[in-house]
Order: C-alpha cells, then structure tokens, then sequence
C-alpha cells in the first residue's frame, strides 16, 4: 500500500517519530471522519462519493510538513495544504489521486504588535480570530480581508481576499509585507530569502501552487473608532430592480470609505406559492452616521437612507453584524467551527465582473430567474469596485481587476446537505443563470475571482497540462499575469508536486 510506505517514511523522517504518530490520521483511526470534516466548509463534499485522503497530516512543527511533503514525494502522493477548509470546489478536501491532506489547524498563532501596526499570523488561523485579537488591542486598527470568521487566512490571502475595506484598502494580498514560506524541497523561506516574484506570486495567485506559506506578516490599516452600518430593503414589487439599476452607476463613484453592497435573494411573495426577489442594499461607512446620511441623500437619494436604517459601532462589531451575529459575543470568532448563520451548507459559486452597466431588462431578466425553485437559497452578492482598486496597477499582486470594473458579482447557489442527492439540478441552475449573464459581462476574458473557486471555467488534467490549456482559465482569474505566475511556479516548482484541477502550470 503506497501509503503504508509514506507513513514509515513519516515517522523515519520526524526528529520525534512519537509526537507525529498522534498527528497522524489514517481510514483506520477513530477520529479520521472529525478531523476530516472539522473544516470541510461545503457539505456538497461530504457524501460518500467524494474521494477521501489516504492520511491527514495535522501538524504541529516545520519539520512535521518538511518530513510529509519529502515522504509525499518520495512514494507518489499528491499533497493538498489546507487552511480554513473554505476552497469553494474543495480542493483542499478532495482529489481524484491519491492524496495526502496537510491540515495546518494547529499552526495559527496570531500575534499582533499595535505599535508597529504589523501582525504575524499562521496560516491555520481563522479570520475571526485575527480580527477579535486586532480588536482586543485596538479599536482603530483593522485588517481589510472577508466578512466570514471561519475563513482561514492561509488560503485567503493565497487568492487574493476582500471585504468591507476593499474600496479603502485593497485586498488582504495588498498588505502583507512578508510570509513564511515553505517550498518543494522543505527550505524555509521569508520575503528576502525567497525573492519578490514568488512573494508576489503568493499573495494571490492561488493556494497550492507554490509550497506551503506558514505565516504572513500583515500590515493593519487604521480605522475610525466607530463606523456606521446601514440596510436597506427593497422588494421586486417596489421597484428594487430599478433601484439596483440606480446603484451600478453610484456605488463605484462614491468615496473610498464607502462599500456599499446589494444582495439578492428569493423570498416567498404575499400571494401564496409565489417567489419575488429582495435587494438588501447593505453599507458601511468608515465614519459617522451625521456625515453619511447628507453624502448618501446627495449621491444616492433615490436609496431613501434614513438615520432609522443605520447605527454606529465598533469595526467589529460590523463583523459581528455582516456575520449575521449581532447578538452573539465576540469570542464566537474564537470558535472557528462554528457555522456562520447566513451560509447555506450545501453550495456552488461562480462570479462575474461588470465594466458596464446592465440595462434595466437585463436586470429584471435576471430577477426572474431567481424565482426558480432551484435558486430557493440562491444569494446574489454584488460587489462595489472602484476606490483604491482603480488606483493600484493590474500586475501589483497576481489579483488582476482592478480599474475599469464598476462591480463584482458573486453568485452563490446554495442547498440543504440532505438533498445532496439533487446537487445537478442546482448546478444546472448555477450554470443557467451564468449563461443568461454572459452579455452583460466582461468578455474576452470573461473575468473571474480566484477565492470563489469554479471549476466550470476549465481545469487541469490529471496527468500533464500544457500552459496553453490551462491558460483558458488562468486567463480569466489573472489576465496578463498569468504567464508571470507560470514563469514563477516553473522556477519554484520545476516538477509540479504541488498541483491540483487549478494549479499553475509550468511554462
Ligand atoms: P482552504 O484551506 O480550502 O484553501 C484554499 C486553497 O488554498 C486550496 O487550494 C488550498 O490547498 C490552498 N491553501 C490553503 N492553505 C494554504 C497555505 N497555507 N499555503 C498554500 N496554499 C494553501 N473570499 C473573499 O475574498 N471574500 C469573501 O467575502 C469571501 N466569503 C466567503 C464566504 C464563505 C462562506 C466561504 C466558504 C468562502 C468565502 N470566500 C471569500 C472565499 C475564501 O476566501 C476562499 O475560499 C479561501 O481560499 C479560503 O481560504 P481557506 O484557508 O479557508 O481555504
């Protein structure tokens, strides 16, 4: 058995061949299925087809993943590094070759030094826990990445990462300032060591494609004492489609310190056994609710901003708020497993960028296709871009949309795990509705964001994949950097050990 093999390897090559037996989890072992499943976010994974690894690996020191990735090596397994568990296609979960899952739950210290406005984190970390021991030494400093507290920083940052600060600050890639990294041949490199390509190279280019980055060095951003979140809601019946007509034109112009999202959702309409759509217009203002609501009344009066729709408090309580959490206490973001209560269990995602404006029938095209049964937990997320993405350069990290893009869409087509069994017909309607956007849409490429992972767009084959194949989808989630990410990945990694449906190809 290759992995019986791998695991003497293991424990030949451990300092302490004690201390990894216990951090080693084979089919076997009783806690194999808990361990697998402690992050494997999208239960649409979890069925007893999915393909499962041969061992996880949950270590504990450098020389534990130094020892797993020479031993994967050696007896022909692939590696699959993960973080948070979050990939969206679960690729950090789930191969269709033998594998090895290094789970790095135990590596996630975070250690945040206010005076220096830095923070060292591991990669295990979750955002919550970054973002609740900011929080704890300081109310005006905050890292701008995801809403959701259960994301693992390993894998965010490796595809770039957003949220609330993206119109201030960037992505999370966009301030860090230096990583611990581990690559193929077990070195340990930081930013001077391993050079500015490949630390270009992780800060977006995608998790697994590179090595392992152990930890990151995270540049945090000031923030106002107190913020203001505001919600708005607007039913289909009352003009909500015409609404978010309105705010494809403003929300890209507002003021860096402004991100103001729409989210679209299906709800049940007041004649029985009838769906309409509901836009929830959400947004956070870095600043008072007395100097919002004038701004908002003069750039945006037809969203009818009122003091009644908006409340002040703390950066994180906003996380808490976005979370669907307002009530809960903060150390819920200590607890990484605890499901965040807006996310379906089950889920597909896809996503799009709009450089121009969809006209209003577009919209209410779109509208009424959320009113399929098969989008009954569907949440359409659109994401305001300009800011300071118009200012950053396409190639200052591998995250190319920057400029000239007025939104994000975010689709996220979710299900309850029971009905696992019905997964296609939620695929079909993901795959519906993407098709029904493509005039609407960037084209040539048609862009795509690398964290919300879809496999649709193409992948790599098992076996060898040229560069030209796999630029199909390498050119929609980085456009023209991709060939730097290839040269990168060709000098990091000249074998391809780390690889998987979406890796970065040799070139
Ligand atoms: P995971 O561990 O699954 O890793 C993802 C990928 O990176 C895999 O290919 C993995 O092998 C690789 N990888 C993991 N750790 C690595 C490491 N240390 N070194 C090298 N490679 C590594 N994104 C966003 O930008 N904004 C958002 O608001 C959201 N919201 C959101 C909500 C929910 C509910 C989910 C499930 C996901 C998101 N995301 C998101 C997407 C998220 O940013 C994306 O899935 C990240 O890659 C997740 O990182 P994890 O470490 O959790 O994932």
């Amino acid at each position: 058995l290759p992995h019986q093999n791998f695991l003497q390897c293991l424990s030949l090559h451990s300092h302490d061949s004690s201390s990894i037996s216990k951090l080693i989890f084979t089919r076997t072992n009783s806690s194999y299925e808990s361990v697998l499943d402690s992050t494997l976010w999208n239960l649409r994974f979890t069925t007893t087809n999915t393909p499962k690894p041969l061992v996880i690996v949950t270590p504990t020191q450098i020389s534990h993943i130094q020892a797993t990735i020479h031993c994967s090596k050696k007896h022909g397994l692939q590696t699959r590094t993960r973080s948070g568990g979050h990939d969206y296609e679960g690729l950090s979960s789930v191969a269709k070759v033998p594998f090895v899952i290094i789970d790095l739950s135990k590596f996630r210290s975070v250690d945040v030094d206010v005076e220096n406005r830095v923070a060292w984190v591991q990669s295990g970390a979750t955002l919550g826990e970054i973002y609740y021991r900011i929080a704890e030494k300081s109310s005006t400093l905050a890292f701008p990445a995801a809403v959701f507290h259960t994301i693992g920083i390993g894998g965010h940052i490796s595809g770039g990462g957003f949220g609330l600060l993206l119109r201030k600050y960037g992505t999370a890639g966009d301030n860090v300032v230096d990583a611990q990294f581990i690559d193929v041949n077990g070195r340990v490199l930081n930013r001077k060591s391993m050079g500015e390509d490949l630390f270009w190279a992780i800060r977006g280019g995608g998790g697994g494609s590179f090595g392992i980055v152990l930890a990151w060095k995270l540049s945090l951003v000031p923030i106002p004492a107190n913020v203001t979140v505001c919600s708005v809601t607007r039913i289909r019946e009352l003009n909500a489609a015409e609404l978010v007509n309105r705010w494809q034109y403003i929300a890209h112009t507002l003021p860096d310190e402004v991100y103001s999202t729409v989210l679209l959702t299906p709800v049940n309409s007041t004649q029985p056994g009838t769906r309409t759509v509901l836009a929830i217009f959400n947004s956070l203002f870095l600043g008072t609710v007395n100097e919002f609501l004038p701004l908002m009344e003069q750039r945006f009066p037809e969203l009818g901003l009122t003091r009644q729709n908006c409340s002040e408090m703390s950066y994180i309580q906003a996380i808490m708020v976005n979370n669907g959490m307002p009530n809960q206490p903060l150390e819920i973001l200590l607890n990484g497993t605890s499901r965040v209560p807006i996310v379906s269990p089950s889920y597909k995602v896809k996503s799009d960028y709009v450089k121009k404006p969809i006209p209003l029938t577009g919209l209410n095209g779109f509208f009424s296709q959320l009113t399929d049964e098969a989008a009954a937990m569907t949440t359409i997320i659109l994401v305001p871009y300009g800011g300071i993405m118009d200012r950053i350069p396409e190639n200052a990290t591998p995250f190319p949309h920057r400029a000239g893009n007025l939104y994000k869409i975010f689709y996220d087509v979710g299900w309850q795990a029971t009905d696992n069994i019905n997964t296609q017909k939620y695929l079909d309607w993901a795959r519906k509705a993407y098709t029904y956007m493509t005039p609407f849409v960037s084209k040539s490429p048609r862009e795509a964001y690398i964290n919300f992972r879809d496999l649709d767009i193409g992948t790599n084959n098992i076996g060898y994949t040229s560069y030209a194949q796999a630029s199909v989808w390498g050119y929609k989630y980085f456009k023209g950097n991709f060939k730097k990410l290839a040269l990168v990945k060709t000098m990091i990694d000249p074998e391809n050990f780390f690889k998987h449906e979406q890796s970065i190809p040799l070139l």
